[in-house]
């Protein structure tokens, strides 16, 4: 059964009919038509008059079922806040006002909420299914029954736990309350996400009876039994099960929601306050969307993700102005309050372009959090001892929260108790409210502050892979990916290297290829991953994330054939729970990556389209076909040096793409340095012979060089990928613990050696990012210690930061030092046969060799990108 708004019930005629309506009506209002249609009410009266009269009655009717709704919307949202002034006056206090006022403002269009409301309040849907995914992948603790009859209930009320056949067994009640849930639009979406009987009890909470009296139809119509209507202040209010005494109200809440309705509660501190202390500790999640505004972003906002809030200071202006005609209150002191009250688990800025015109674009957010008291002390140890995380340490743990009202945080582990709550005045079954007669709120600011982290990495329900980190200036310059796969071979590195279970690797983590394969073939004890590209970050988050949570298939839809059609629902509803806030943000904003073909995304993705385009136009398409399919290496060659070679190194070709320092910076992420590196040993055409010439001849795309297969097809094939791609691999990492020894750095490789201790790593694959400092004269002496290194990350200018961090090379070498075991190695790729920067690790003290050089035509790896391969090992 569904339930049936007022306005469902009004005739609808279709498009056609209206079509064939306004058709109708147009005839006869034009005059020619008019006399004949005259001229027939002569011969044949009655059946004439009422073709004639037809078109003049289902012309009105056709405006008004096309336009009372929004006439009706528009009079009520926009006109009568002036022109209708509140009659029921009976009490003059402020709750009573507030009620009478919502009362006015939704008689006129309770019926019309739903229908009205779909464009204008977004992101609910998105909020309620990430509670859903987040209450679903909560571990349920199931208590043991204890003998005494007193211990039966230690903190709540217990019931037994249906699920389980242990009848000893008994498990929390779970209550989910909406405040301000007007007509229970959310509670019947929520159905769809998670069945309402997940919950022991749902509470609708609402003031305005109008809206009310729609829920309670929709109640009865869908035969819910365990949803249940409160009329009451949501800053006040109060459940069946606390005045009973059946539950102890704190703590008692497993989820609580406020769609749109946080921005028009006036006690706001109050009702937050009173959610920190109803909400379960532990377990409870609190789901908000609402409207915001907002100007200066500051460390909070760059420890929590949302430093992008920001609205220019016009837009703040006018929907703060706009809004407040309806009573909705925009100040930015809501959600920073919600910000600083609860712990924030997930969150994302949005803009809703209603109407779809580009103008009228409202800023809103959507928030999943949690109890500050909430245990944070896995992750917080995770990435204090796991990942060394000192630059998230001395922001003590990315920033305490710092109190709206200047209170500083307290750090007392008593502050970490629930304090008593005070229910106030009840509003439960109390006919009072309903005349006019409430009890004065007491307003209570029980302000607490649990000292706990503002990060959400802290509150992150799943594995902690991402290391907490703060958003820089420098971060804007990465508003995308550059590397959509890795381009450097890792069975040589495991071989070669013989990296192994003991090991502790620090890497790049570009698109997340490598430390994969490292985690998948030698399962080494730790594995850090370094990129100072928070969107190479998100990628290996999201290969983990789909690893855990997703089947092969989907899996495979998302990064062998890098396309997935229901990606955006995949996001939300599973692999959220496994994804940090900053990366979920990240990828519900860029989901249309995987609408056709995520490996022609990004910086790289532009290198793949501009290849494709060349090949088409030069006619060799077929071939580059043939070639991906050929099934022995001399196939391969002779494709190779018949029909492709010639186009692709061509006087134009090389001329136009592969020697223009702007294609190599753009699409291939090739900077000058590195350019100057491989310059210094011959021409651009010299080294692309070099890298391309071996590759045909050493295996076959089609079932080994997932690298150029990659190039030249624009995604896998099952017989040609990564190894983490193979069915047998993905299923490994699944169900081994090896991705556990991943920890994800958002930082420069210097900031992350800085916070590890002293001979803790046995490996550091740097890949090729050594050719991109800048030369340093060989007879500048080495640094004494890395702290005179300024921090880049302080500078205002992003194009700076990058510019700084070119002369970092020494800082790091002597950090490397300090960090490696003995005997431990640094390893890199270089574009030059001898790289400058030899000299300032032998400087250093390490003993530095050749692992191999790119000679007389032999290739070094699958790939052959680079002149050389080196190892420098610690020696002292
Ligand atoms: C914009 S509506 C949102 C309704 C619903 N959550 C939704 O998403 O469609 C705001 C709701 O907050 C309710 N509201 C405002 N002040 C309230 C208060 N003090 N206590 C309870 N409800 C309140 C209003 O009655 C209204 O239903």
């Amino acid at each position: 059964m569904t339930t049936k708004t007022a306005t469902e019930h009004l005739p609808k005629i279709g498009k056609v009919g209206s079509l064939m309506l306004i058709g109708a009506g147009t005839t006869v209002l034009t005059s020619k038509t008019v006399k004949s249609k005259m001229e027939e009410l002569a011969y044949n009266p009655p059946y004439s008059l009422l073709k004639f009269l037809l078109p003049f009655i289902l012309f009105p009717l056709l405006l008004y079922t096309r336009l009372s709704i929004p006439i009706r919307f528009a009079y009520n949202c926009f006109l009568k806040p002036f022109l209708v002034v509140s009659t029921k006056n009976g009490n003059n206090n402020e709750g009573n006002a507030h009620k009478n006022k919502l009362d006015t403002f939704y008689s006129g269009q309770a019926d019309l909420y739903d229908n009205t409301r779909n464009q204008l309040l977004k992101g609910r849907e998105n909020m309620l299914q990430l509670l859903a995914a987040h209450l679903k992948a909560q571990p349920e603790p199931l208590i043991r029954k204890y003998s005494s009859p007193s211990k039966n209930l230690p903190y709540n009320s217990l019931i037994p736990n249906n699920n389980g056949n242990n009848g000893d067994e008994t498990r929390q009640k779970k209550i989910w309350v909406d405040l301000g849930g007007g007509t229970g639009w959310n509670i019947e979406k929520m159905d769809e996400y998670l069945p309402l009987t997940y919950f022991d009890a749902i509470y609708l909470i609402d003031l305005c009876e109008p809206l009310l009296e729609i829920a309670r139809e929709r109640i009865k119509a869908k035969g819910w039994k365990n949803v249940h209507v409160l009329c009451q202040d949501a800053s006040n209010f109060v459940l069946p099960e606390w005045e009973s005494g059946e539950l102890d109200p704190r703590g008692s809440l497993r989820a609580i929601t406020m769609s749109y309705s946080l921005s028009m509660i006036p006690p706001f501190y109050q009702l937050l306050d009173r959610c920190d202390q109803v909400l379960d500790p532990q377990r409870g999640l609190m789901g908000v969307v609402d409207f915001y505004t907002s100007r200066d972003g500051g460390n909070r906002e760059r420890a929590i993700g949302t430093a992008s809030k920001r609205v220019s200071w016009f837009a703040k202006w006018f929907w703060e102005c706009w809004f407040s005609f309806d009573g909705v209150n925009l100040h930015t002191s809501r959600r920073d309050y919600l910000e600083y009250k609860m712990g924030t688990i997930k969150t994302y800025n949005a803009r809703n372009n209603f109407l779809n015109s580009w103008f009228i674009q409202i800023p809103y957010y959507v928030f999943l959090g949690c109890s500050r008291q909430r245990d944070a002390s896995s992750t917080l140890r995770s990435f204090k001892q796991e990942a060394g995380n000192q630059k998230g340490l001395n922001n003590a743990g990315l920033l305490t929260p710092i109190s709206p009202f200047g209170t500083p945080p307290l750090t007392s582990p008593d502050t970490f108790n629930v304090p008593n709550l005070d229910l106030g005045p009840s509003a439960y079954g109390k006919p009072e409210l309903q005349s006019g007669k409430q009890d004065e709120i007491i307003l209570q600011q029980t302000l607490v502050d649990a000292g706990a982290p503002l990060s959400p990495f802290h509150y992150h329900l799943k594995n902690a892979w991402r290391v907490p980190y703060l958003e820089e200036k420098v971060h804007e310059q990465f508003r995308t990916h550059i590397y959509g796969w890795t381009w450097e071979d890792p069975a040589v590195d495991v071989k070669k290297l013989n990296i192994n279970e003991n090991d502790h690797i620090l890497a790049i983590t570009s698109a997340g290829d490598n430390v994969l394969h490292y985690a998948l073939a030698a399962s080494p004890a730790r594995i850090h991953a370094v990129d100072m590209n928070p969107c190479q970050g998100h990628i290996l988050e999201l290969k983990l994330a789909a690893i855990q949570a997703l089947e092969y298939n989907d899996f495979w839809l998302l990064f062998g054939e890098g396309r997935h059609p229901e990606f955006k629902k995949l996001l939300t509803t599973k692999l959220s729970p496994y994804l940090s806030s900053h990366a979920y943000a990240y990828w519900l904003s860029n989901h249309w990556q995987f609408s056709r073909n995520f490996y022609f995304r990004g910086y790289s993705g532009w290198a793949l389209r501009l290849a494709q385009i060349a090949f088409f136009l030069s006619g060799v398409s077929n071939d580059v076909k043939k070639l991906c399919k050929a099934t022995n290496v001399q196939e391969q060659d002779k494709i190779w040096k018949k029909r492709i070679r010639p186009v692709f190194l061509g006087k134009w070709m090389v001329k136009l793409f592969l020697g223009n320092p702007m294609f190599n910076w753009h699409a291939l992420g090739v900077p000058q340095n590195q350019m100057n590196c491989f310059l210094q040993d011959g021409t651009v055409e010299d080294y692309i012979k070099a890298t391309l010439d071996p590759i045909p001849k050493l295996t076959t795309l089609k079932d080994d060089n997932y690298f150029f297969l990659l190039c030249l097809n624009g995604r896998y094939t099952r017989s040609s990928c990564p190894s983490f791609l193979k069915p047998e691999g993905f299923r490994a990492l699944k169900n081994s613990k090896s991705t556990n020894s991943l920890k994800s750095h958002t930082d420069t490789i210097l900031n992350v050696l800085r916070g590890l201790p002293d001979g803790s790593l046995t490996k550091i694959i740097v890949m090729d990012s050594m050719d991109w400092f800048d030369p340093i004269d060989p007879n500048v002496q080495l640094p004494t210690s890395s702290s005179n290194a300024e921090d880049q990350f302080d500078s205002n200018s992003p194009e700076k930061s990058l510019e700084y961090l070119r002369s970092e090379l020494d800082y790091e070498i002597i950090e490397m030092l300090r960090v490696l075991k003995k005997n431990g190695l640094v390893i890199w790729r270089s574009a030059s046969k001898k790289p400058w920067y030899i000299q300032r690790f032998q400087l250093a003290g390490f003993n530095v060799n050749p692992i191999d050089i790119r000679e007389n035509g032999k290739a070094i790896d699958r790939v052959n990108m680079y002149a050389s391969f080196w190892k420098a090992e610690k020696i002292v």
